[in-house]
């Protein structure tokens, strides 16, 4: 397959994983991420960077930060040192510093690097600012400045927790806690965690914990968990029973999700890599591997049961979006770009397919879940995982506002005031050209100008 999603950052060439070092400085986006330009297999990891004023439309950058003695550049964030605790700044120029994983065999560590033109990146002489404590997996540090304590606070992944620590100047750090479920509920190897606050519709602040988790292919493989809490600088509380797990993204291709750093309001933007380690490597793709899930944004909402993140598609997507048509039963469509807004009054299915017969669909069930099923939906021989159906159980009954994104081959649908996000990616032989609907539902088909 040769073409590339056109409202989803892919990268111009090669394989990507990981968004890293989301920040938003001077009406700029910052996307670095997980980059191996001389490949569409995963290997020796650089840091690629692109800029956008919308989170539609990137400009590319040069490579930010390239492999070295250290080792691989893994994933981190960045952050805009507006007071130029660190130092790096030149009186008047304000650094961005981006804080990243050195990887090599022997050991994982903590180092920086800074930009004063935002571009051209300098590692620090003395990396790494944080040295292994005798753990095999200690990466994927993030990174933001915490107003009530005036310093710098980090959350690092470390094998099955999560540490914390703190600093004045990016340089020093100073271990504060750690975070974990005795015994690792979810089995897997925590990875490129992040911590944010966000205010309930009352107005009480919580703090919520995202951690990417590495699992086995039968559970699943790469999913994304959150945790709701309490942060005071130096530790994290977390408030649930840990009887039930919340996802971030309840569809099977959502992966090392992380939120801008420093954007305007303190809106939390997030974006996620949207595949999964199980059969990243051999998607179909032609030139380039990985693609970005749509950039969303994040409130918390009061639900029967209980607090829950939801998302919703950021805000310049309906300024470049155009209504075509109102859903029929059956749809004609010439383009591989589309979404479709609705409400459905209980049980629906919506089929997308092509004169292959090949048929991606979504929908409620007589169960009342949210369901998205690839199994017939194009190529799927790269991996015995990949042809599947996903459900997500409503919180809600009764009437159901949704999106579905479509993107040449990424999907993402968001339902139920945003608690239901499923990222889906499926791989037609040939373009979808009709959509069936069935069940009560009424909505509108949308395309998108200056793409
Ligand atoms: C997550 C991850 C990170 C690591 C990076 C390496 O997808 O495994 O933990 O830093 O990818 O590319």
């Amino acid at each position: 397959m040769d073409s590339r999603p056109k409202l989803h950052f892919t990268p111009l060439q090669g394989w990507m994983n990981d968004p890293n070092g989301l920040v938003y400085v001077d009406g700029f986006y910052h996307l670095f991420y997980q980059y191996h330009p001389f490949s569409t297999v995963w290997g020796p990891m650089h840091w690629g960077h692109a800029i956008s004023r919308d989170l539609i439309h990137w400009t590319h950058l040069p490579i930010a930060l390239e492999p070295d003695e250290l080792g691989f550049i893994f994933s981190g964030s960045a952050v805009f040192d507006k007071d130029n605790t660190s130092g790096f700044g030149d009186g008047e120029r304000r650094p961005i510093v981006a804080i990243f994983t050195h990887h090599n065999e022997l050991r994982e560590c903590q180092s920086i690097a800074w930009s004063l033109d935002y571009m051209n990146f300098t590692k620090h002489s003395q990396n790494p600012v944080i040295e292994n404590p005798g753990i095999k997996d200690f990466r994927d540090p993030k990174v933001f400045w915490y107003e009530e304590g005036r310093y710098w606070c980090m959350v690092v992944s470390a094998g099955d927790r999560v540490y914390f620590y703190r600093s004045n100047n990016l340089k020093n750090w100073e271990k504060t806690g750690e975070f974990g479920l005795g015994g690792n509920y979810a089995l897997g190897v925590w990875e490129c965690p992040d911590l944010f606050p966000l205010e309930t519709s009352k107005g009480d602040l919580k703090w919520i914990l995202v951690v990417s988790m590495g699992m086995s292919a039968e559970l699943g493989g790469s999913r994304t968990q959150y945790f709701i809490g309490h942060f005071n600088g130096e530790n994290f509380v977390g408030l649930d029973s840990f009887d039930e797990l919340k996802w971030i993204d309840q569809g099977p291709d959502c992966y090392a999700g992380n939120t801008f750093n420093n954007t305007l309001d303190d809106k939390r933007i997030f974006v996620a890599w949207n595949m999964n380690w199980i059969y990243a490597n051999r998607v179909p793709t032609d030139n380039h591997r990985g693609v970005m899930g749509f950039p969303k944004v994040l409130s918390l909402v009061d639900t029967p049961l209980g607090l829950r993140l939801s998302f919703d598609f950021v805000d310049a997507l309906n300024y470049i979006k155009k209504r075509v048509e109102v859903i029929q039963r059956s749809l004609e469509i010439d383009v591989n770009t589309f979404c479709i807004e609705g409400i459905a009054d209980g049980e629906f299915t919506i089929r997308f397919t092509n004169d292959k017969e090949e048929v991606l669909s979504f929908g409620i069930d007589r169960s009342n879940r949210f369901f998205v099923d690839r199994r017939k939906a194009g190529i799927s021989d790269f991996s015995e995982y990949f042809p599947n159906i996903y459900y997500a159980q409503r919180i809600f009954t009764g009437r159901s506002h949704f999106k579905a994104l479509w993107d040449v081959y990424t999907l993402e649908i968001l339902a139920d005031d945003g608690t239901i996000n499923m990222s889906i990616n499926a791989f037609p032989s040939k373009g979808y050209t009709k959509i069936f609907t069935e069940g009560s539902i009424t909505g509108e088909f949308y395309t998108f100008k200056d793409i």
